[in-house]
């Protein structure tokens, strides 16, 4: 398994080109199902996630090319189930049942695993299915859906921790197809399903209301192909703002969406880190001392839960108590024990981590767990004193395209390091 080998201390000047969103693209990747005509999407990054979904598009029978960030899919003869072991090694993969659904009336699909953050239940896709019509049966590990004909219906699809992102992908890419309208109330907001509402409507759909709480789909007879560029990766600009405010440097964020972030510059500005706008670009860097803050994530447009883990990273060299509040998965301080070994003083009180910010982190080889968590320990060998080996980097490679290379043309002194 590959690893970093950080040199820290280096503050990172220079330009950075943000790549498109991980989490737009896949469920954009799962509506080409929707139709036999070819699709072409622009600006996919190049991550193993977005290979997996190509893996998987594959094994339902589409044709697919994927080079130079460009994908072109053909999903012309289709079977309605999928690899399990494929489906079962990536989450993102199970919005590819609405899409399923409404093209074969049918989709038998693996359970998707939980993962390190959380339980990750799907009973509200599943909700959202049943107000459509669907027999829904789960065994052995699948999931058999089958449908006559999905029927257009209203639906509430808020969750405990409010509401679903690929749930709400899902339901929406189902409802397309439906006879009759579906009103999704308790939608996700986020600029991912916004993107995706934007790819369905450009193939025929009628989407309204999508980034707002209710989301109005009238079903339309056929879908047709189209072309889409996918919005820039939001989580990946944070990341990267953050690298820059925690190793004191100046970097300018080229191709990201500051519409998309306000709440991370928001807290971003009250922790000392400056974002200003130049034309389309962001420049970044500190303006004063850093400062201690309180941050609870939320549903889209509050703080991102996948932003979380990179603050924590920042804010363990503010001054002070800082308290990061996780609202959104059961257990998304995984990067809090590898901080730890870094010299970073955190303590666990429930849902919160109490950050004692202020002294400075030394290097020290560190696991990461997840993807957002190993971000986070990136940024904190960036700005501690010498050397630091993030381990099972493959974690990274999930979700960030090619993070060493951006890194060290900022100046960093970063090496991947093939494990023999
Ligand atoms: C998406 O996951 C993102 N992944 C996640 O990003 C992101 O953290 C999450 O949304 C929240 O913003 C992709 O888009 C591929 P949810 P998703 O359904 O849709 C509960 C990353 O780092 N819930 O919005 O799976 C759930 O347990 C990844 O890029 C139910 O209770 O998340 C969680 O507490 C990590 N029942 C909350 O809702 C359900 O049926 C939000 O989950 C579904 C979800």
């Amino acid at each position: 398994m590959d690893s970093f080998l950080i040199k820290g201390g280096v503050p990172l000047h220079g330009e950075v080109n943000i790549s498109g969103s991980k989490n737009a693209a896949l469920p954009i990747m799962a509506a080409t199902l929707l139709t036999d005509e070819p699709c072409v999407i622009r600006r996919v990054p190049d991550l193993s996630d977005t290979r997996f979904m190509v893996k998987i598009l594959e094994s339902l029978g589409a044709q697919v090319k994927f080079e130079n960030g460009t994908l072109t899919v053909r999903a012309k003869k289709i079977k309605g189930y999928a690899d399990y072991e494929l489906v079962r090694k990536m989450r993102g993969s199970i919005c590819i049942a609405g899409p399923l659904l409404a093209r074969l009336q049918k989709a038998r699909i693996s359970l998707p695993g939980g993962c390190i953050i959380g339980a990750r239940p799907i009973n509200l896709h599943l909700k959202g299915f049943e107000a459509l019509g669907v027999k829904i049966k789960i065994e052995g590990g699948y999931i058999d859906a089958t449908v006559k004909k999905l029927i257009g219906s209203s639906m509430f699809l808020g969750g405990r921790a409010g509401p679903t992102v690929l749930g709400t992908a899902n339901v929406m890419m189902a409802a397309t197809l439906a006879d009759g309208i579906t009103v999704i109330e308790s939608a996700a907001c986020e600029p991912e399903v916004v993107d995706l509402a934007n790819f369905l409507n450009a193939m025929g759909a009628q989407i309204s209301g999508a980034g707002s709480p209710t989301v109005t789909i009238v079903g339309v007879e056929k879908l047709h192909g189209v072309e889409h560029e996918v919005i820039p990766d939001r989580i990946e600009t944070a990341t990267f703002m953050v690298a820059a405010g925690a190793t004191d440097g100046e970097v300018t964020i080229k191709g990201g969406r500051a519409e998309h972030l306000r709440a991370v510059i928001d807290k971003l500005s009250e922790a000392g880190v400056a974002v200003e706008r130049r034309g389309a670009d962001m420049v970044v860097r500190r303006k004063g001392k850093l400062k201690p803050v309180d941050i609870a994530t939320l549903p889209y447009s509050g703080f991102p839960t996948d932003a979380q883990a990179q603050m924590m990273a920042l804010l363990v060299l503010a001054p002070g108590i800082s308290i990061i509040t996780e609202r959104i998965f059961e257990s998304r301080f995984m990067h809090v024990s590898e901080l730890a070994r870094l010299g970073a003083e955190i303590e666990i009180e429930g849902p919160s981590a109490i950050v004692k910010g202020g002294k400075p982190l030394s290097g020290a080889p560190v696991m990461a767990s997840d993807l957002r968590a190993s971000a986070a320990l990136v940024i904190a060998g960036l700005s501690a004193k010498g050397s630091t080996q993030v381990n099972r980097i493959y974690h990274l490679d999930r979700g960030y395209e090619r993070m060493d290379l951006k890194l060290k043309k900022l100046g960093a002194r970063i090496q991947r390091v093939q494990e023999k």
